[in-house]
């Protein structure tokens, strides 16, 4: 018989008060942005790309190597397309567009695989000890799920609810962001944004997620 799957999403671990923020549309923070990047998109992208919802199996499976051969999230991808355009899209909008994505994907199977070395790297660094509080990824998001660390219930960190709008950060964002606040909440050096690091932890997540359905863009505390 199959394993039972034990995953959950982080929205799980809200309290009920986000979850109720998350669900009214009308109220819900991160909408803002899921609109702005929906009127970029009709505006930019639309004219090639038709629908959003065309993207959302391509959306489901970043991280992964790009013609270049270097190992990309959706939002590297889309700074990049940008460069090759008419003019630059600004770090808000990108994060506007990631949030339209991501919401047209909504429901869509985490499709992200394996990609070596990069997976083997992200795993060691689930896995080892950092900061001046010496934890590792894995003792908080595995040994102490549940448990309470300052107002926040940890979660198992499976990445299906970016770009997430944080009440603490008072605005959108992504991933890379999150998880450079975890290296802080351990006191540890943070890494380079864009970094090697950041993009192998977010395809071991990924992996670890494979199949998850996204939730788009998500509330946090
Ligand atoms: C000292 C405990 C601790 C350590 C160590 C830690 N985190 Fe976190 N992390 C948290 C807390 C607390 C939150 C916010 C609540 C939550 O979603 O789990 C969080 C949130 C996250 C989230 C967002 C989950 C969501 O749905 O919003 C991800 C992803 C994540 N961490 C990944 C990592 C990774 C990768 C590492 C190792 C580089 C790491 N964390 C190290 C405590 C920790
Ligand atoms: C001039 C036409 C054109 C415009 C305008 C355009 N794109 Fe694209 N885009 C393409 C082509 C062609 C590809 C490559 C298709 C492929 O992956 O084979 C692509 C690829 C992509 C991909 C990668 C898809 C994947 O398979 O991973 C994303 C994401 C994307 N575009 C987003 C955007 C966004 C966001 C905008 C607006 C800011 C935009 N594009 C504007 C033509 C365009």
């Amino acid at each position: 018989m199959a394993q039972a799957d034990t995953r959950q999403s982080g929205s799980v671990y809200l309290s009920k008060q986000l979850q109720a923020l998350q669900a009214d549309a009308s109220q819900n923070p991160a909408q803002l942005w899921v609109l702005r990047g929906q009127d970029l998109w009709q505006t930019q992208c639309a004219s090639c790309h038709g629908e959003l919802v065309t993207l959302k199996k391509a959306v489901a499976r970043y991280p992964k190597l790009n013609a270049q051969g270097a190992l990309v999230n959706l939002e590297d991808q889309l700074a990049h397309l940008a460069k090759q355009g008419a003019r630059a899209l600004l770090q808000d909008e990108v994060l506007a567009l990631s949030a339209a994505l991501y919401d047209a994907a909504k429901g869509e199977p985490i499709g992200t695989t394996v990609v070596q070395p990069y997976y083997d790297q992200g795993a060691q660094l689930w896995h080892t000890r950092m900061g001046r509080i010496n934890l590792a990824c894995v003792h908080c998001h595995e040994q102490k799920v549940g448990r309470q660390m300052r107002a926040d219930t940890i979660s198992q960190a499976h990445p299906t609810g970016f770009p997430i709008y944080r009440l603490s950060w008072q605005t959108i964002g992504s991933l890379e962001r999150r998880l450079r606040a975890c290296y802080s909440g351990v006191q540890a050096p943070l890494p380079p944004e864009g970094g090697t690091e950041l993009r192998a932890l977010e395809l071991f997540l990924k992996v670890r997620a494979q199949g998850m359905p996204l939730e788009g863009a998500s509330i946090r505390r």
